[in-house]
């Protein structure tokens, strides 16, 4: 559906296809100009879904991070299964959402009224209007947005906020980590992580998570609070909040390291089939296992444009 507040146009058939690539189902366009390279299947986003559940669970059931008196216009970057845009549009009846995505094949069957799902690539300048939204949300774009265009995804989210209006941004950074030091460049884990990093590394920003915060200092975004939270990959955890957001997500980590892994690895690495398999059986049972105590990083970062 296109939203009255872009200039963005009716679906084009050419953002419809899918290909089949060891089982899973991606985006053919996405694939084709190297735009993103997960799948986008049911079983993607029913992990998505699951994920956004984590994500409550971490933000103790807080959809938005900085103080907006009066949230009108909303736009989420990359919407995926539009699990956060769906939840902030009914939450906030008074407000218009505006999601925008590459793909509209994780799209949610029942859309509230006050949300617009729009099809286009992020990396390409935004077509909104300046001065235009309280909020402009982006979350686990790392993968999707070109490396080289940061700095101009950010001038352009700051454009499009109206003065004073903020920018919410969150990211995992997929590099296995240990605070006591247990995993090692032996472990499934590691290897998985050092591969998945370094297939991306000619295309995208994988560490963006590390930068945000910087990032927005130069784009001349200010009251910037940037945040890192351990995101537990199963209930290793003694304290019972962390093993309660451990346990939840030990399904999502199952699911996602083959999931995310599955292209770059076999497609952009050239990795055999066989080998990925057993990488991934092995990274999952790792990530099971209590003494590793493994976790990704979880940025979260919020700054508001001045005015
Ligand atoms: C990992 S998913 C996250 C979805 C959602 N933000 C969430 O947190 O649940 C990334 C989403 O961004 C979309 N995406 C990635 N790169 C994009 C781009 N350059 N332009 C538009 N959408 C993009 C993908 O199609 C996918 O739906």
């Amino acid at each position: 559906m296109t939203s009255p507040d872009s200039e963005t146009e009716e679906l084009d058939e050419v953002y419809l296809h899918t290909v089949s690539i060891h089982g899973r189902e991606f985006h053919k366009f996405s694939i084709d100009n190297q735009i993103a390279f997960e799948p986008v299947d049911d079983e993607e986003a029913e992990r998505l879904d699951l994920q956004h559940r984590v994500f409550s669970r971490i933000f103790d059931g807080r959809l938005i991070f900085p103080p907006i008196p009066r949230l009108r216009r909303v736009l989420d970057c990359g919407y995926g299964t539009g699990s956060w845009a769906v939840d902030v549009a009914t939450q906030y009846p008074d407000s218009r959402v505006i999601g925008l995505d590459i793909s509209p094949h994780k799209n949610p069957d029942d859309v509230p009224e006050n949300l617009w799902l729009q099809v286009d690539d992020l990396n390409r300048r935004f077509t909104f209007p300046s001065n235009h939204f309280d909020l402009v949300h982006s979350r686990l774009l790392a993968t999707g947005i070109n490396r080289a265009r940061w700095p101009s995804y950010l001038a352009d989210i700051k454009r499009v906020l109206k003065p004073g209006g903020w920018v919410q941004l969150v990211e995992i950074y997929f590099n296995v980590q240990s605070d006591n030091g247990s995993i090692t460049e032996e472990h499934a884990l590691r290897r998985w992580s050092t591969q998945f990093l370094r297939s991306y590394e000619g295309t995208k920003d994988v560490r963006i998570g590390t930068r945000l915060n910087n990032l927005l200092r130069d784009r001349g975004f200010e009251d910037i609070d940037a945040r890192m939270i351990p995101l537990p990959l199963s209930a290793w955890s003694n304290d019972p909040r962390m093993q309660a957001i451990g346990m939840l997500n030990r399904e999502n980590i199952n699911n996602l390291l083959p999931s995310l892994a599955l292209y770059p690895l076999t497609q952009i690495s050239g990795m055999p089939q066989q080998d990925f398999q057993k990488l991934t059986t092995q990274a999952r049972e790792e990530a099971e296992t209590a003494s590793l105590k493994a976790y990704f990083p979880l940025y979260v970062c919020i700054g508001r444009k001045p005015g």
